[in-house]
């Protein structure tokens, strides 16, 4: 009997957030269950001196990414085009800004491209439309950023670099609405809107450059990241950005369909990890692998949570806007034991640890992201 759904039924009818310590604890299937173990200081040693592109550098991820790897001793190169409403953003670089060699420039740009990925050991390629909305409103520029221009960027590798290595951030977004939970990936890919469908395009390229032309490539597919250095000036980039400002701000979070769906999430530091290890493993070439939360959480959950670590903010249940039921994808969590198992990575930051060092971040740094 398949009863992976049954996880779903517990944890929806309850609103303790101590319980869902428990579904950690069974979310992850037990078949092929032996852990790899790594040293993740090793791992970092390994970038020390590497000549690394970050694309999306300036962005949430990247730049943050871009931080670690200036820490550990690469040799950071960040190429962003920061066009207006998207997440690159120059005060996310500002810890590193002596240290990294930043291009403003665009991926789409294939003689750009040819000149950057040159004598690059790295490249971590996060830069992308990262707007669901958006990519309804407008799917041609979807398409370009995340789907053609990964052929470019890769087309550039293939004449000018062939010995890089590539890291692609793909996203749970490319299985659309789960069959099962938790989804692993093995779990059919049928996505619910024009991103997902590039950003799968873009995920196939890398693999088939790896197996047809040797680049060594891997994905990985994020659940909803969060952490600093997010864009929170509009909603148009996911709900977990948006609630983190409405919570700053003191005011009212509109929860559609009363907040049941459950989502896992990953503080952005494990994020970081989850390329580095990607990077240095050989063995992941050719591969992609789902990351995903240590404990799936409702939403409601989660804003009582926000709620609880800065006293601010409060919650009202509302019907879903008919554009975003079309493109929800319900219930998400995902199985991450495939990139536990073969790369030995796993999140160490706890749903509450994470947001509390998130709101101390924007309680900083706040007038730079509204
Ligand atoms: N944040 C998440 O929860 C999440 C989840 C799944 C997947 N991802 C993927 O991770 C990657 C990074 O996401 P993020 O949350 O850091 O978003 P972000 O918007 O903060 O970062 C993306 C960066 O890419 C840059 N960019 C966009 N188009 C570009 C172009 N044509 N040329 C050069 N740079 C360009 C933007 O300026 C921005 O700095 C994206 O590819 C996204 O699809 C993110």
């Amino acid at each position: 009997m398949d009863n992976r759904n049954n996880n779903t039924n517990f944890i929806s009818s309850n609103s303790n957030y101590s319980k869902l310590q428990y579904l950690n604890k069974i979310h992850l299937k037990s078949k092929n269950s032996v852990f790899k173990k790594i040293n993740i200081d090793d791992i970092y040693k390994s970038y020390k001196n590497k000549n690394v592109l970050v694309t999306g550098g300036a962005g949430f991820i990247g730049s943050n990414l871009v931080i670690k790897l200036c820490e550990i001793g690469a040799n950071v190169l960040v190429v962003d085009s920061l066009i207006e409403d998207y997440g690159g953003n120059l005060f996310n670089l500002e810890p590193v800004k002596d240290k990294i060699k930043l291009n403003i420039a665009d991926v789409r740009t294939y003689p750009t491209m040819l000149y950057l990925v040159k004598n690059q050991d790295y490249i971590f390629n996060l830069a992308g439309q990262v707007s669901h909305i958006d990519s309804m409103i407008d799917p041609w520029t979807d398409l370009e950023i995340n789907c053609r221009s990964q052929l470019t960027i890769l087309e550039a590798c293939k004449k000018n670099n062939k010995d890089v290595k590539i890291v692609y951030a793909g996203t749970r977004q490319q299985y659309g609405k789960p069959n099962y939970l938790p989804v692993d990936e093995d779990h059919i890919v049928h996505p619910t809107d024009v991103n997902g469908i590039n950003k799968m395009a873009g995920e196939w390229y890398h693999i088939l450059y790896n197996n047809v032309y040797g680049i060594r490539a891997c994905s990985l597919r994020l659940v909803n990241t969060y952490g600093p250095r997010q864009l929170l000036k509009h909603n148009r980039q996911g709900f977990i950005g948006w609630f983190i400002r409405l919570i700053l701000e003191d005011k009212r979070i509109q929860l559609f369909g009363g907040g049941s769906q459950l989502r896992d999430f990953n503080y952005v530091d494990d994020v970081v990890d989850a390329f580095l290890v990607a990077g240095a493993d050989e063995s992941a070439n050719g591969k992609f692998y789902n990351l995903g939360g240590k404990e799936p959480i409702s939403l409601k959950n989660l804003v009582e949570l926000m709620i609880e670590i800065t006293g601010k903010g409060s919650f009202e249940e509302i019907n879903f806007p008919e554009d975003r039921k079309k493109i929800d994808i319900g219930d998400f969590y995902s199985d991450y034991s495939k990139i536990k198992n073969e790369l030995g990575w796993e999140p160490k930051v706890s749903i509450k640890e994470g947001l509390q060092k998130t709101f101390k971040y924007y309680e900083k740094y706040m007038s730079y992201y509204f």
